[in-house]
């Protein structure tokens, strides 16, 4: 957000940009899985973010200590904890952006997909909830496996009457998040200035770094690139290894969940060229569902950016990641319309 700024006036939260000042309207963020290794980290962060007026922390157990613990902190939102199904509809009634990192996370020697038999149903619980108590909200899926997730959170939306394909998005900010840190390391440029766009989906091969079109540029070699795609792909195994059994990704996911619900918020204030990347159902390539940078407005997706030039070495990837990622979106689609 260049140029914008958060000021605060007579206990209003304004956003200043140049000498316009507007009042930033009231949001309410729901975290669906508040109280797990994501969740927890994930709610401290939207509780320090100013576009939030009212944070609602939704788990099946643990969401009054989570909500009494971020709530002393002192900062706009004000947050309310709801615990079992049925406060699922008041968590949700009234949201702006649903986020969801609710279900299992990794242990070694699994794959995400491995996660699908458990995650997969509580994903298709929790949006026949959102389908029913806030059709209209952005809805942030962060459990995995991603790229099944999203494409049956699809299909609940599409079977309650409620799809909005600009309203729901795949989470793989982590991705992008990591390739930023790996490329800043290797071609020795400030982090902070990196700009690296990361497509397809968020498993494996399917996560395929553009690192062409990395800024600022530098003189990688074709084994460097390699290296980097291929550390960026397992980025989140090298962290279920390293936890040896505790878990996946709890701290950067919840710090890229925040990221990209900070992107939809600023998107839906009309804050101008907010673009990220993200999954979302797409006709970039054929598949029905694929990652690739997503300017955010008013409505959600604004507009599904194109792929640009790809070296030879992406198109490969690209080739590659088509079949495992249509089999994933497949799979979702298969469940949701059996289960
Ligand atoms: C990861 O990439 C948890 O899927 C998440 O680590």
């Amino acid at each position: 957000m260049s140029g914008w700024m958060m000021v605060k006036s007579s206990g209003r939260q304004l956003l200043r940009r140049g000498y316009a000042t507007v009042a930033a309207p009231e949001r309410k963020v729901a975290v669906l899985g508040a109280a797990g290794g994501i969740g927890q980290p994930l709610a401290l962060l939207m509780k320090l973010n100013p576009l939030v007026s009212k944070l609602a922390l939704y788990d099946i157990a643990n969401t009054p200590g989570v909500a009494a613990d971020v709530g002393h902190v002192n900062t706009r939102s004000e947050v309310t904890g709801y615990m079992g199904e049925d406060q699922l509809g008041q968590a949700l009634e009234g949201s702006d952006v649903v986020i969801i990192p609710a279900g299992v996370p990794r242990k070694p020697g699994m794959t995400r997909d491995d996660l699908f038999n458990i995650n997969a149903g509580i994903v298709k619980g929790l949006c026949t909830a959102i389908a029913k108590y806030c059709p209209d909200a952005l809805v942030n899926m962060i459990s995995n496996p991603v790229n099944s997730t999203v494409p049956i959170a699809a299909e609940v939306f599409k079977k309650a009457g409620v799809y909005d394909e600009k309203k729901l998005f795949g989470v793989t900010t982590l991705d992008v998040v990591r390739a930023k840190t790996f490329y800043a390391g290797k071609a020795n440029v400030p982090v902070a200035d990196v700009n690296v766009p990361v497509v397809g989906g968020h498993a494996g091969i399917t996560i395929l770094p553009l690192f062409s079109q990395a800024t600022p540029t530098a003189n990688l070699s074709d084994e460097d690139i390699k290296a980097l795609t291929k550390r960026t792909q397992d980025g989140g195994t090298e962290v279920v290894e390293a936890k040896a059994g505790k878990g996946s990704a709890t701290l950067s996911m919840a710090y890229a969940g925040a990221i990209f619900a900070d992107a939809c918020l600023k998107g839906l204030n009309g804050v101008p060229d907010v673009v990220e990347c993200s999954f979302v159902q797409s006709t970039i390539t054929e598949l029905p569902f694929f990652a690739s940078k997503v300017r955010l407005g008013k409505n959600g997706v604004e507009e599904v950016m194109g792929l640009g030039a790809l070296s030879d070495f992406e198109k490969e990837g690209l080739e590659a990641l088509k079949p495992e990622l249509k089999a994933s979106i497949e799979k979702g689609i298969k469940f949701a319309n059996q289960s």
